[in-house]
């Protein structure tokens, strides 16, 4: 096992039986997780980039078993952002030091490509980069925003179990989830994407699948959280995900896709109060604070235990920069693009 791991240190290639044997095994996580640290450090850095995230609405067309804002969900309270709104909060996100907002939401219609074009352009002229998570769009759809301005696009492929996702997200296509991912690397955004682990029926297998598909489709991005059971949701009395499987999952991702920006994501830090740090120290280099004010972070309820819901952007902003000094590192002030230093 341990020769597994230098191989994955050393070659950034691992095949899918290996990367199964190295998900069963616990007896090895801290040399896996040592071993995604080193490599975070040595192909990106101390620095982490911060981007401040805006739910800007949590209005849903779509209806995923595991998210507290399925169109089914009918016990939460919905709530849409003025694009006036969307780029004051965008604008004092600068004022605290963010060099990217990332804007995300439910699909939700309001938000016409005219819109967002109007929200983005407006947002650009403050000289930060901006990062869409909007959900499914056509090609033509994409390449407006990137003309616009936006810079990179998050649309996670959740699982890349083809049944499993089609379980999950009824009405939607697993072969039109990776059309979008396809579009948007060929219009230029850096694409972020993900998967959830600890869904119903996923198996350590197709987990070693979703990492494999990270590498095949060149991502720039990657972001890997639990899946936490929502009291909303059909599926409310399942399991849900393990905290340890998640951050091997992205130690994982690390060592076989080196210089690429990983976030120490809110779910992992909702299932272990120190988790993001934890993350931070096992192959991630990104944090994305919430920037959204007032109730609206506890009505983006995607999954119950949501961190940083009854405090104020300011607040998170000095509370994750000390979190990250006090492990050595320091936050970045650059905008955060990938840094690209090995050709796969
Ligand atoms: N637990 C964890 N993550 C969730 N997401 C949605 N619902 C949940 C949940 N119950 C994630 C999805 C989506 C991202 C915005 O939030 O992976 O892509
Ligand atoms: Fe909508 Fe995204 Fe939640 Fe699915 S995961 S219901 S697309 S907000
Ligand atoms: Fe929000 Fe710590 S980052 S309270």
């Amino acid at each position: 096992m341990i020769e597994l791991i230098k191989k994955a240190e050393i070659t950034h290639e691992l095949d899918k039986e290996e990367i199964v044997k190295l998900l069963e095994d616990d007896s090895i996580n801290d040399e896996l997780l040592a071993a995604a640290d080193r490599i975070r450090k040595k192909y990106v850095g101390d620095e982490v980039h911060l981007r401040g995230l805006i739910e800007f609405s949590n209005i849903c067309k779509r209806n995923c078993l595991y998210c507290g804002l399925r169109a089914g969900n009918k016990n939460i309270k919905r709530y849409r952002l003025e694009p006036e709104e969307i780029i004051e909060l965008a604008s004092k996100a600068v004022g605290y030091g963010y060099k990217t907002v990332v804007l995300q939401s439910g699909e939700d219609e309001y938000y016409t490509v005219d819109r967002m074009k109007y929200i983005i352009s407006n947002i650009k002229k403050l000289g930060i980069a901006i990062t869409i998570s909007i959900g499914e769009k056509t090609f033509e759809e994409y390449k407006a925003l990137k003309e616009a301005g936006a810079d990179r696009y998050l649309i996670r492929i959740e699982t890349t179990d083809k049944k499993l996702y089609e379980d999950m997200d009824p009405g939607m296509s697993h072969e039109e989830r990776k059309r979008c991912l396809r579009d948007l690397k060929e219009l230029g955004f850096e694409v972020g994407s993900g998967c959830l682990v600890g869904l119903p029926n996923q198996t350590i297998d197709s987990l070693a699948d979703d990492i494999l598909f990270f590498k095949e489709i060149g991502a720039d991005m990657i972001g890997i959280g639990p899946f936490i059971p929502n009291e909303d949701t059909p599926l409310k009395d399942a399991t849900g995900g393990d905290f340890t499987l998640s951050l091997k999952v992205m130690a994982l991702t690390r060592l076989l896709l080196p210089d690429i920006n990983i976030p120490a994501t809110t779910a992992m830090e909702s299932l272990n109060k120190n988790g993001r740090i934890i993350a931070l120290e096992s192959g991630a280099n990104v944090v994305m604070p919430n920037v959204t004010e007032g109730e609206y972070r506890k009505l983006y309820a995607l999954y119950p235990g949501k961190i940083c819901t009854g405090d104020t952007p300011a607040h998170c902003r000095g509370c994750i920069t000390g979190k990250i000094t006090s492990i050595g590192r320091v936050v970045s002030t650059s905008k955060g693009f990938r840094n690209r230093k090995l050709e796969f």
